[in-house]
């Protein structure tokens, strides 16, 4: 069994890529006994570009009907990723949205994919189980106030017609600097930010254990 997790922070090792790791721990737990592989991919660590819109992937008797016809650092990537048997996709959200890295990325794996067809159809060589994680400054309710979850709603629409529903968790309010005291940010209260690591991200990262967990299990349920 093969799971990817997909960073699309440029950062390693900090709020998003923590869920990522705790995810993929989720994984190895819950199927230690047998075979089972886990890679994290961090976006930013390639040179690739979105979608150029050539069309490739949709002409008829085409070599590249169904497939993605551009030749970058990812090429490989998203073969790879299109025979895995599960996908956690990971995103700060940059500007109400997750970064132009991962959007960039979702456009060169699942649009060869969807067919223009009133089903949407998927020319995905398979099905396979996915989740989203996000992080962000905002609190929840902040987040459900401004529209945010509109916009996770369509991006895990786009998911869900090629792979499956996403099961997504969101991670609020993150601790953003080492030190806030560095930092122009009076914004925030780094009182409320600190409460937040402490209890509220342990918290996150044991949901993000369990949707690695889960993952796995159901997984290796349906073989
Ligand atoms: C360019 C940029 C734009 C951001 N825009 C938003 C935003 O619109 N809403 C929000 O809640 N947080 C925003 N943030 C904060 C990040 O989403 C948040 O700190 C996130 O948890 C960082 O993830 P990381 O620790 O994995 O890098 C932004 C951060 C950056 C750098």
């Amino acid at each position: 069994m093969k799971i990817y997790a997909i960073n699309g922070s440029p950062r390693k090792n900090k709020n998003t890529a923590t869920l990522l790791k705790k995810a993929l721990e989720g994984v190895k737990y819950s199927i230690k006994d047998e075979e089972v592989q886990t890679d994290i991919i961090n976006l930013y660590d390639y040179n690739f570009t979105g979608c150029k819109s050539c069309f490739a992937c949709k002409k008829i008797d085409g070599k590249s009907y169904g497939k993605c016809a551009l030749r970058d650092d990812i090429s490989e990537i998203i073969e790879n990723v299109s025979q895995a048997d599960g996908i956690i996709f990971g995103s700060p959200i940059f500007f109400q949205n997750i970064t132009g890295e991962l959007k960039s990325f979702l456009e060169r794996l699942l649009f060869p994919y969807l067919t223009y067809d009133d089903k949407h159809t998927s020319l995905a060589p398979k099905k396979m189980p996915t989740a989203i994680i996000y992080t962000m400054n905002v609190t929840e309710e902040q987040m459900k106030k401004s529209g945010y979850v509109n916009t996770f709603n369509q991006i895990e629409s786009y998911i869900q017609a090629i792979f499956s529903k996403p099961e997504s968790m969101y991670s609020n309010n993150t601790y953003q600097f080492d030190d806030y005291s560095k930092y122009k940010s009076d914004l925030f209260s780094e009182e409320d930010k600190a409460k937040q690591r402490d209890i509220q991200f342990p918290l996150d990262c044991e949901k993000a254990f369990n949707i690695g967990e889960n993952m796995a299990k159901n997984k290796r349920n349906q073989n």
